[in-house]
């Protein structure tokens, strides 16, 4: 099966729903969860789980992007990863790194894309005065937060919504949306899927 990397910087609530839907049937495993901050809530649930973490500060590397790139790649090497998930991964990604793995990288925005790429979603769809938002799972290419998109779940915005409320509704789709569409793409299916 194939052998999935899963990347974060937080809490790795989407982590943890990728890792758990991967049992039984799936065409997929998890072999690695890689983070760019030690703390992160993430790595030690995956740990616990016994799965392989590896953690990749950036800040070492200042502003050279290369030098963390080519470090996440080293580390990724003795894992033969087939898949990389980025779930709530905040460094943006070059194309050095892009490249190479791109149509085997996919990624989870908290927008329907294209709307409101790059950071703040939530408090610009309110801003907006949008009556919906969501999320999208994408294939990543060398632009932020583009690509292709393999699937998008959409929620209701209420009159009494906050970025936080908001972003809470979202979440629980995500959760449901990128281990549907994880599954789907490990077995070859890039058609975009469209919950609920
Ligand atoms: C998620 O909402 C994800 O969509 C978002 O960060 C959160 C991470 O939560 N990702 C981005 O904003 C990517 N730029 P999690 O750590 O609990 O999965």
């Amino acid at each position: 099966s194939k052998r999935v990397a899963i990347l974060l910087s937080g809490g790795g609530s989407n982590m943890r729903a990728l890792v758990t839907s991967m049992t039984g049937e799936h065409p997929a495993r998890p072999a690695l969860v890689l983070s760019n901050r030690a703390d992160a809530g993430g790595i030690a649930w995956a740990k616990a789980q016994g799965i392989a973490t590896e953690v990749v500060d950036h800040r070492p590397h200042g502003s050279d992007r290369a030098a963390f790139e080519a470090e996440i790649d080293a580390r990724l090497r003795p894992y033969a990863i087939d898949i990389i998930c980025l779930a709530g991964f905040m460094r943006v990604l070059t194309a050095g790194f892009v490249t190479p793995w791109q149509g085997r990288m996919i990624n989870i925005h908290p927008s329907l894309l294209p709307k409101y790429r790059g950071l703040h979603t939530h408090a610009r769809a309110l801003e907006a005065g949008d009556q919906e938002a969501g999320c999208t799972v994408h294939e990543v290419t060398a632009e932020l937060d583009e690509g292709p998109i393999l699937g998008q779940a959409r929620v209701p915005v209420l009159a009494t919504d906050t970025p936080d409320t908001l972003a809470e509704r979202v979440l629980v789709q995500e959760h449901i949306l990128y281990p549907a569409v994880l599954r789907r793409f490990a077995q070859g299916n890039r058609a975009p899927l469209y919950l609920p």
